[in-house]
């Protein structure tokens, strides 16, 4: 027999949480390897989404712009089919218990773990004018959004994959000095979701802030758009449609595809076998197309609903408030700080 606590643990869901800095729009590598999968993924567990608007200020943003660009990125959050009845969607700057924990945390990381950060050095080199305090606390700030939540699965990027190993080991460190406090998260990449790369340098990551817009395309890009970018992607020398090494920009193009139909790479290949890059480059772009399509017209749609995007991220606030206030007070207790 089971008891009620058991039967409780046994029934409670998984909880994953990620974010996204809102700046640019959505790309189709964002929405390949992330959204479109936590949006399969919040059927499955508890599921808290928000936008890292506190991490994309350690890089110089204009004030109105930037507030714009958030609000864009919730309406494309909710175009995209996130749920706010089944996930908790927020904006991390509604949320204090992150800066709170952020701080304890900070006392807890060495500057040593910190500079050695793969991110925080290449974006030092990137905005020399500008290396400041949060370019170096932003993995504290990840790792206080994480833990916050005592999140079990974390999905993230390869690029993030260090931020999340510097979250375990505080985690575990901090659960080492003052007893059992956090869940120690885990990385969770999922099954589907190849890297998509530049549609003009087709080996380095599609990028949301590429300053090229020919390199990549977004949710809230129209048909013509899309299909233009796609027609003018690099492609390689040879002619055969087929995924290899010496040939990224195809391979590219074919992951897309595959993606985008839900086909295997090798059902991609036979399709287009004996085809010219020409036809193939059309019939991504206009795949690719399709599916935004829908996307872009609910974009539309819920972004003169300012008011209905308040509701929810106002709702998804407090849902993430309450959360993350358990386990702050019992941090805050575990270090050993006055409570009446
Ligand atoms: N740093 C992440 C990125 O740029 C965004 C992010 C912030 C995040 N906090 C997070 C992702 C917590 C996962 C969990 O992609």
């Amino acid at each position: 027999m089971v008891d009620n606590q058991t039967a409780q643990n046994e029934e409670r869901k998984k909880i994953i949480l990620s974010g996204i800095q809102p700046t640019g729009t959505i790309t189709l590598g964002n929405y390949l390897g992330a959204v479109k999968n936590w949006q399969i993924m919040q059927s499955e567990f508890d599921s808290i989404f928000f936008i890292a608007d506190m991490h994309a200020l350690t890089v110089r943003r204009e004030p109105s712009e930037f507030r714009q660009t958030s609000l864009n990125f919730f309406a494309q959050f909710l175009a995209c089919g996130l749920d706010p009845e089944r996930a908790i969607m927020y904006f991390q700057s509604h949320v204090h218990q992150h800066a709170e924990l952020q701080w304890i945390l900070n006392c807890n990381t060495y500057v040593g773990e910190a500079s050695r950060m793969t991110q925080f050095k290449d974006k030092s080199a990137k905005h020399a004018d500008n290396i400041n305090m949060g370019l170096m606390d932003y993995p504290v700030l990840m790792a206080a959004d994480i833990l916050l939540f005592q999140s079990d699965l974390v999905p993230v990027g390869v690029d993030q994959k260090q931020h999340l190993e510097l979250t375990r080991d505080i985690a575990i460190r901090f659960n080492n000095r003052y007893g059992e406090t956090f869940k120690v998260p885990d990385g969770y990449i999922p099954k589907t979701g190849a890297k998509i790369c530049s549609l003009q340098e087709p080996t380095a990551k599609m990028s949301k802030s590429d300053p090229d817009p020919n390199a990549g395309v977004s949710i809230t890009d129209d048909e013509g758009t899309i299909v233009r970018r796609f027609k003018r992607a690099v492609t390689d020398s040879g002619n055969e449609i087929c995924v290899r090494e010496d040939k990224p920009g195809i391979t590219n193009l074919i992951n897309i595809y595959a993606a985008i139909e839900n086909k295997s790479v090798e059902d991609v290949e036979k399709e287009f076998s004996g085809q010219g890059y020409g036809t193939f480059k059309i019939a991504v772009g206009e795949s690719v197309a399709a599916k935004f399509k829908p996307i872009r017209e609910e974009y539309i749609k819920y972004l003169a609903d300012k008011q209905y995007i308040a509701q929810v991220a106002k709702d998804g606030a407090e849902k993430a408030a309450r959360l993350a206030e358990r386990t702050l007070r019992k941090v805050k207790k575990k270090v050993g700080f006055v409570a009446f």
